[in-house]
């Protein structure tokens, strides 16, 4: 017997809406015959594919990170502005693909107002200067009489952008990138650009590309980044990727405790720094670049497997995971975007025609659906399982969040046995259940179920009725499930 213990009055933190965030790169079919489809029959007026606007407002992202990624380390903004027919068509030297930049910054900011999630702009630290970077904040938050302010309302947008998140660099520790730099040098290029780009526009927050290779420097990068630019930080952005190659289901499961040690480092690194140089603002995480990616990598965006991950059941399974260790560490971590999309290693899948849904994207539409604003600390005991690695650890994988304006506690668990279903009881203080729920599952016929164009709905998601007494509550989570569990309070 498994057992969920809840007491309203112990929260661990708010719950910001931007770990809900997603990420659009040039690569591949993400941008081109993703979101954006000129021409398409598919298309609205302002060439945004509907059918994938449509998917995207049941997923209501909260922000989105663009224009990479790879790409940006060798992005010249400038190219994608103005009218189309005159922009410069380059080489991506990233990702070995030809980028026409029919798309750029306002057709991107208009996908975002389209839909009513935040633009977050990476500027590239790469093979890019500060210049170049200061010009693109003028150009998209700049109020006053001068060239790029003017630009920008020549292009037709009189009213500022107001893009509140920049992004300097991206995995600037990784020798694939453009432009690597030691952490020495990135400290020292972070701080110029932050400054400069801090003196346009005051009101900007500024993420620094912290950690993406986890085996090499990254406790030495965050404490120069800190020691360098403690006031010009208010994210410090890592990355990673996970995924199940050796086809061990239960290793698989076992991502959970990476999550955690990872993000557990991060924050611990982030107070000693603190406390070693009197940091009083507040620096918080952002993992801004995350999913499942194992199956197409190596593979090129004009090869045949274009980065198209196909995803089945326990990839969604560890996409919930990780929302369960974002909510579990919501006092830092305060951003997070999955990687990415549409198309590439994405939860929507199109093709001229239409599009399906890829297992993942329903974990993230029924936790951002289902989750409330402060983060409940939950106790929760029952059966185990075993690894190599880990001993002991709990099959179910849990979190729970109160919306305490509609008074409403949802419990988010992952059923992480293959085979077994998992009575549980949910006891709570602090408050008294109304009485009625609902339970929403994420499902399929078993842990390799994807779905396609030919069979949709393997995996889906279905929602049913709960009840509960006034303190206590008993829920069977299906095997290899995802359930959200709301309760009126
Ligand atoms: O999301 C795909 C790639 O993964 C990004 O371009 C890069 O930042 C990361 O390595």
């Amino acid at each position: 017997m498994n057992h969920i213990k809840i007491d309203l009055d112990r929260q661990s933190g708010c719950i910001h809406p931007h770990i809900f965030g997603g990420f659009v790169e040039h690569l591949g079919r993400c941008v081109y015959g993703g979101i954006y489809e000129p021409g398409s029959p598919l298309a609205d007026k302002q060439g945004f594919r509907r059918d994938v606007l449509e998917a995207l407002q049941r997923l209501n992202l909260s922000i989105v990170r663009y224009p990479g990624g790879n790409f940006v380390s060798g992005y010249r903004w400038m190219d994608g502005i103005g009218p189309v027919e005159d922009r410069p068509t380059r080489p991506d030297l990233a990702w070995g693909a030809i980028e026409t930049n029919h798309f750029g910054t306002n057709e991107f900011i208009q996908f975002c107002r389209t839909i009513n999630a935040e633009p977050y702009l990476v500027v590239n630290c790469g093979d890019g200067d500060m210049r170049e970077a200061r010009d693109w904040v003028e150009y998209c938050n700049g109020t006053q009489n001068t060239a790029l302010a003017n630009l920008r309302r020549q292009h037709g947008f009189d009213a500022p952008h107001n893009v509140k998140y920049w992004g300097i660099g991206n995995e600037v520790d990784g020798d694939w990138q453009i432009g690597y730099k030691t952490a020495q040098e990135y400290a020292r290029a972070y701080k110029e650009f932050a400054k400069v780009m801090r003196w346009v526009d005051p009101s900007i927050s500024l993420l620094a590309s912290a950690v993406s290779s986890w085996r090499t420097d990254f406790v030495e990068r965050i404490q120069l980044l800190l020691d360098h630019a403690p006031d010009l930080i208010d994210y410090l952005a890592i990355h990673w990727y996970v995924g199940n190659p050796e086809g061990d289901f239960e290793k698989y499961m076992a991502v959970s405790e990476l999550i955690e040690e990872r993000i557990s480092a991060i924050e611990g690194l982030i107070r000693v720094m603190k406390l070693q140089r009197n940091i009083q603002r507040p620096i918080a995480i952002a993992v801004d670049e995350w999913n499942v990616w194992y199956r197409t990598h190596g593979a090129t965006p004009t090869g045949p497997d274009n980065l198209e991950e196909k995803y089945n059941l326990e990839d969604a399974l560890v996409v919930a995971m990780h929302f369960n260790a974002f909510i579990r560490h919501a006092r830092s971590v305060k951003m997070a975007n999955i990687a990415q999309l549409v198309n590439v290693i994405a939860p929507i899948f199109t093709n001229p025609d239409g599009l399906f849904l890829q297992t993942i994207f329903y974990p993230i539409e029924i936790y951002r659906q289902s989750c409330g604003n402060i983060a409940l600390d939950v106790f929760w005991t029952g059966d185990t399982f075993s690894t190599a690695e880990h001993a002991g650890l709990r099959v179910l994988d849990v979190s729970a969040t109160l919306d305490d304006r509609a008074r409403k506690l949802t419990v988010f668990v992952v059923n992480r046995s293959q085979t077994d279903e998992m009575e549980t009881t949910i006891t709570l203080d602090g408050g008294q259940f109304a009485g009625t729920g609902q339970a929403w599952v994420v499902n399929g016929p078993d842990i390799k179920a994807e779905n396609s164009f030919d069979a949709p709905d393997r995996v889906s998601a279905t929602r049913s009725a709960v009840t509960a007494g006034l303190t206590s509550a008993t829920y069977t989570f299906e095997p290899h499930s995802v359930t959200a569990l709301s309760f009126d309070l």
